[in-house]
């Protein structure tokens, strides 16, 4: 299936799961309420949901059984942003083509917003009809990507490497974390959900640490060549606060170069899937994933 029709059918239904569960459980007239919409409904990509929907569905598993799951995951993403915005943080005023949570709704509102964001992302992803043992399996795989050894730990490290040359093996220990960990999760609950075999399911981690880093390696070239418009953020942001970034490290061609080899390594575990799959019987449509990692090429 070609990636565009699967976007076309599938991020309006993410969109419309998104609302539903903020509706269902917070009142609709509260600040805290219209802070959390704010942010949820600015726009954005949903590359995350995207790429669980995706991995779900190209391996044959039941995609109306994962929204409450990948619901739960851009929450997760949307707090994220929502505090790396902050002054604290990267002091940034333009978050998906809007103005940051905090600069409408103020320091205080933006965290607790974020913090509610984050909790009910786990009441959110203990609903659903998948069974009770898989549920499990991914709000504990979920709490780990996102928490103090994944993304918050990627976030700290983040933080810490201002004004500082890290090596390239540090750095990318930072990309895996802040950023790497929620992909994997998405590939990772794709295939939970499709019940993949162990020999799959390793493939598929090696395939989604390529996506994780190629996606921040993107990210840091897009802060120094992007453009503002189209990026719905501020760009030069790393370089003001003198971040640690591929481009910083290894210049701009080294980091194109980078980015580059991630791509083809992930593209080499599709193959490697398909392969598996072919001499094994089953299904699996590579076209997908291939297409989804096609949009992170420059
Ligand atoms: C931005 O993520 C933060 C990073 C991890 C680089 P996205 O580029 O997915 O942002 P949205 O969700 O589309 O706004
Ligand atoms: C953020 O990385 C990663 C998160 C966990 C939110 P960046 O700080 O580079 O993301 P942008 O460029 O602000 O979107
Ligand atoms: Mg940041
Ligand atoms: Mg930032
Ligand atoms: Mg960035």
């Amino acid at each position: 299936m070609e990636f565009s029709l699967f976007e076309k059918k599938e991020k309006p239904l993410i969109e419309a799961a998104l609302i539903k569960f903020l509706d269902k459980s917070v009142s609709q007239e509260g600040t805290l309420s219209q802070a959390m919409n704010y942010s949820l409904t600015a726009g954005g990509k949903r590359i995350r949901p995207l790429l669980l929907l995706a991995t779900v569905q190209s391996l044959g598993g039941d995609v109306s059984k994962s929204y409450e799951i990948a619901t739960a995951l851009e929450y997760i993403h949307t707090y994220s942003l929502v505090h790396d915005d902050l002054p604290a943080m990267d002091n940034d005023v333009l978050r998906r083509g809007k103005p940051t949570n905090h600069t409408v709704y103020g320091e205080d509102i933006a965290i607790l917003a974020g913090d509610g964001l984050l909790t009910l992302a786990f009441e959110i992803a203990s609903g659903g009809s998948l069974p009770a043992g898989k549920k499990i399996a991914l709000i504990l795989a979920l709490a780990k990507a996102a928490g103090p050894k994944g993304m918050v730990a990627g976030q700290t490290e983040d933080i810490e490497g201002e004004n500082q040359q890290l090596s390239l093996e540090l750095l990318k220990a930072v990309h895996e974390k802040k950023t790497g960990e929620l992909l994997k999760f998405s590939v990772h609950a794709g295939g939970v959900i499709a019940d993949v075999p162990p020999f799959v399911n390793t493939l598929l981690e090696e395939f989604a640490s390529h996506f994780g880093l190629a996606f921040q390696i993107l990210d840091d070239i897009l802060d120094v060549i992007g453009d503002s418009k189209e990026l719905g953020k501020k760009t030069g942001g790393d370089a003001a606060l003198n971040k640690s970034t591929y481009p910083g490290l290894l210049g701009l061609d080294g980091a194109k170069k980078a980015l580059k080899s991630e791509l083809i390594s992930g593209k080499n575990n599709l193959l490697q899937i398909e392969n598996y799959y072919k001499n094994a019987g089953g299904k699996f449509d590579i076209q997908l994933l291939s297409e989804m990692l096609d949009l992170l090429k420059l």
